[in-house]
């Protein structure tokens, strides 16, 4: 069967032809996989920036957001059957019994950096034909959600990021009686992980805006409008005018990994307010930022910087329901997040080309 392999050592991106996985125990499941999605971790690991191929492999195939359809199941399994649409999860447990997260289901939260992430770190992923994987791992998705179940792995960005919210805003007194609308939440960037993490926002009911350099007029815009969520552009409001316009700011969901605007943000934060990252920026030369401020904020005014990398479980499942949920809400703006879908063949191309929204590459 084809696959996407990246070979770091001799810096190389290329279909590969590999034995189809077959199922090795009681608990095993596999997927055709239907869709996969390209992302920003996925372009970078094309340039040879990030990414691990397995031990004693020399490539490692790539794609860690994918769509699949049941086709075998091994004797233990319960819950999946053949014919049923999945979604796989991306980090699995590192070996270390000292671990507690990994030994509680939670790798997302592994202390011991050994883990390994399908597609990514140390295992291969998804763009390819088939893959098995352990029942643990893999998500039922209902068949409505076929044409945008893809999107769900970006979705678990803002799921696992609200998770985080909700445990942050413990801390406060009253937090239950407090209502969404009167707070104001800001997302940076206009990207899949933002316009997914605006999409969650608004159906939390919180007041939101978009601070995007984009157009007014671009593609990413139209689906702020269109999921009514207000669009500031970062080009004309410097962040300290978005304070101004807004008020009171209590919650940052930043999602394009540009270091400068995202701590500019920060030192606009408002009372109490928490500061989620989702971006990976790349290693590059320090960068001048109101550090002095920032820190004499963080302090006066009790702020929350919290960084979340990849889901649980439970995050993959509250984006099942909300996925559904924006369906039914703004369902063009869902789709208009998939730009374009190309074969397996194309899958090169499409991972080393930029532009659009998001691409998905179409296996099957
Ligand atoms: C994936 C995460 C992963 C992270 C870091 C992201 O693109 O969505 O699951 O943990 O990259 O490797």
């Amino acid at each position: 069967m084809k696959a996407l392999a990246v070979f770091p050592s001799i810096r190389e991106v290329r279909l590969i032809d590999q034995p189809e996985p077959v199922i090795a125990g009681p608990a095993e499941v596999k997927l055709r996989i239907l869709e996969a999605g390209i992302c920003g971790t996925d372009r970078e690991i094309a340039s040879f920036q990030y990414g691990t191929p397995p031990v004693n492999s020399p490539h490692l195939v790539i794609g860690h957001e994918a769509l699949g359809e049941v086709v075998d199941v091994g004797s233990g399994v319960t819950g999946l059957a053949p014919g049923d649409l999945a979604v796989l999860m991306v980090r699995r447990p590192c070996p270390h019994d000292r671990c507690v997260p990994c030994r509680s289901g939670r790798p997302d939260f592994c202390n011991t950096g050994d883990f390994t992430e399908r597609g990514i770190k140390g295992a291969h992923g998804y763009m390819t034909e088939f893959v098995v994987d352990d029942q643990r791992y893999i998500v039922k998705v209902p068949k409505e959600l076929r044409e945008v179940a893809v999107l769900l792995e970006p979705l678990t960005v803002a799921e696992k990021a609200g998770e985080q919210v909700r445990i942050l805003a413990q801390r406060l007194p009253g937090h239950l009686r407090v209502d969404p609308s009167n707070l104001r939440a800001v997302v940076i960037g206009a990207g899949p992980i933002g316009l997914l993490g605006a999409m969650k926002l608004m159906g939390a009911k919180f007041d939101t805006s978009v601070y995007y350099r984009g157009k007014a007029d671009s593609p990413n815009v139209k689906i702020v409008s269109a999921i009514g969520a207000r669009f500031i552009s970062s080009v004309e409001h410097p962040p300290a005018e978005l304070a101004k316009m807004l008020g009171e700011i209590s919650l940052v969901y930043e999602a394009t990994g540009v270091v400068k605007i995202s701590f500019d943000v920060l030192s606009v934060l408002g009372v109490n307010g928490v500061y989620i990252f989702t971006g990976v920026p790349g290693v590059k030369a320090p960068i001048e930022m109101d550090a002095e401020r920032i820190m004499r904020n963080l302090v006066l005014k009790n702020q929350v910087l919290c960084g979340t990398v990849n889901a649980g479980r439970a995050s993959f499942e509250e984006g099942v329901q909300d996925l559904r949920s924006f369906m039914q809400r703004f369902p063009a703006a869902v789709r208009a997040l998939i730009t374009a879908r190309m074969t397996l063949d194309d899958a090169r191309d499409a991972v080393l080309a930029k532009g659009g929204i998001k691409s998905v590459i179409k296996v099957a």
